[in-house]
């Protein structure tokens, strides 16, 4: 039985329940797993875990900074063991931007940290306009409607395709 970390960035909470999902299918395996939210954990120490996985989410084109200083104040211990990255955004709902090698935020992300994960995901998230503020309902709907998503103001889908969630979660139970 291996102690697995997932540490993990949000904003609207959707990269949590990613989380939750991945623990259930990890923990399924005999595995034991902790979830740890980086703003209430930014401290978290590595060397009781045996492999680690670090999911965030992306808003205004950026992955939050907490997620930067984490890699990097953890390179060492993240190197040691076996560990996974992934990335929440919505743009991963087109069929043409939804694997590691296809997703400009994983690739833009990979380039600007040294730690090299072993395994890479990405999910497309969730938008929930009813329940943001005026403007970041207002940018976000600009954003839907330049990259033809929804965009009446009480939309709430999500797009993730929880199959592939789960089949992360067995690779990071195999890793
Ligand atoms: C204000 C706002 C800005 C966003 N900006 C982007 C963006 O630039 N690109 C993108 O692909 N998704 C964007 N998203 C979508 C989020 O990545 C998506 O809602 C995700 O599920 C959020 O995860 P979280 O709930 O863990 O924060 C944005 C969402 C909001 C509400």
């Amino acid at each position: 039985m291996a102690k697995v970390l997932i540490a993990y960035s949000t904003t609207d909470g959707h990269t949590r329940t990613i989380c939750d999902r991945l623990k259930g299918i990890v923990e399924a395996q005999d595995h034991a797993v902790d979830v740890a939210w980086l703003t209430e954990q930014p401290d978290i120490d590595l060397t009781v875990f045996d492999k680690v996985v670090v999911g965030a989410s992306i808003r205004y084109g950026k992955h939050q900074p907490q997620v930067f200083d984490f890699i990097r104040k953890n390179q060492t211990q993240l190197d040691s063991k076996p560990n996974a990255f992934f990335s929440v955004n919505v743009v991963a709902r087109k069929p043409e931007k939804n694997t590691p090698d296809t997703n400009p935020y994983l690739q833009k992300f990979l380039q600007k940290i040294d730690w090299q994960p072993q395994n890479l995901a990405v999910f497309a998230g969730r938008l929930d306009y009813p329940t943001y503020s005026y403007f970041d309902r207002q940018m976000i709907r600009l954003i839907m409607w330049m990259t033809k998503g929804p965009t009446a103001p009480d939309t709430v889908v999500e797009f993730t395709d929880w199959n592939k969630v789960d089949e992360f979660g067995r690779t990071i139970a195999a890793m």
